[in-house]
């Protein structure tokens, strides 16, 4: 992929925070996302690449946009494989909450694993504590591990882990081992990519989210030298089957991050919707708002945070009637 095309895959992540932050706090997590949504498939139009949809809003007869399957671009080389979730963390918009990003990532064919939309038991470390966790270690081998790996007391490590009954028991976990937890609502990608952000405050993430988030942190840690393990929860035949039409041969394998991304191949751009531990959210100001986005390469690694600031009188599009 040129490089050249980063900056385009940023538009498109911007567009969508820009028309989902319309939405926060108004409890509409639909038309929040349905914003999002039509407003990064329509940038997409824009992008010289021949696309498709491998990890979107559903299938084609659930989803009216961003489905499995969709092409995306204008046709031209390159030819793509693109995963998208215009509004991670659609509970967190509705509500005004922290952690909300428009994310996507895409890579050369056939690199990124097929997940279904179903639950997902994941780990992930930044590079300095690569290769010291396990899936299936116990949480206070991990902990000890990982708190070795940084350099630091486990009481120094902080573990992000989704508030849910489903953890309850890893939280204990935790907590016994004397590390600090930052208990989240919604959005499992952004603390899993800011695991490998220097100063980002989160050290680990642990728990069951979903399997298409998984699979887009892990395109930004396989960029920066992190670490992922992970393993489908399937609930039910039909969730084995389901798995099994998208190639997934094995569903109960531990995945690392080569079969989640298969590629060094990759862009991955997400833009804040609101405050959280990765990006800032989107501010409106007087004429127009300011947006921050990164973009991360997987050829060279690169991490670039960029803080744009959008005119309403020359984009149109976003002004709310009658405002700019
Ligand atoms: P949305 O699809 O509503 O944006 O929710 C995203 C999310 O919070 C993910 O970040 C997380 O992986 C998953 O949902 C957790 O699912 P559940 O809410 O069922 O525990």
């Amino acid at each position: 992929m040129e490089r050249e095309l980063t900056m385009e895959f940023a538009r498109v992540t911007e567009a969508a925070a820009l028309a989902s932050a319309r939405w926060v706090g108004r409890g509409e997590k639909e038309e929040a996302d349905n914003a999002a949504v039509e407003a990064m498939r329509s940038l997409f139009d824009t992008i010289h690449m021949n696309g498709t949809v491998v990890i979107g809003e559903g299938e084609m007869d659930e989803a009216p946009m961003l489905y499995i399957g969709e092409k995306l671009g204008t046709g031209e080389e390159p030819k793509v494989d693109v995963a998208v979730d215009p509004l991670e963390g659609t509970n967190l918009v509705a509500k005004g909450m922290p952690g909300a990003i428009a994310v996507l990532a895409v890579t050369e064919r056939r690199c990124l694993l097929h997940a279904p939309d179903m639950y997902m038991n994941k780990i992930t470390v930044g590079p300095q504590a690569a290769g010291r966790i396990h899936l299936d270690a116990p949480v206070k081998e991990n902990l000890h591990n990982v708190a070795q790996a940084l350099n630091k007391s486990i009481q120094d490590v902080t573990v992000v882990i989704m508030d849910r009954p489903r953890h309850y028991e890893i939280i204990k976990q935790v907590r016994d081992c004397g590390a600090r937890i930052r208990l989240i609502t919604d959005g499992d990608v952004a603390p899993a990519v800011a695991c490998a952000i220097e100063d980002s405050g989160i050290d680990i993430m642990m728990g069951i989210g979903g399997a298409p988030e998984g699979v887009l942190a892990a395109a930004a840690l396989r960029c920066m030298g992190g670490e992922m393990h992970a393993r489908l929860c399937p609930e039910n035949e039909e969730d084995i089957r389901r798995a099994q039409s998208l190639g997934i041969k094995d569903v109960n394998k531990l995945l690392t991050l080569n079969d989640l991304v298969s590629t060094d191949d990759i862009v991955f751009t997400a833009t804040g919707i609101t405050e959280g531990p990765l990006l800032k959210g989107v501010t409106f100001n007087a004429d127009g708002a300011t947006t921050h986005t990164v973009i991360i390469r997987g050829k060279t690694g690169t991490v670039r945070f960029i803080e744009a600031r959008h005119f309403f009188a020359k984009k149109p599009k976003y002004a709310i009637k009658g405002v700019y």
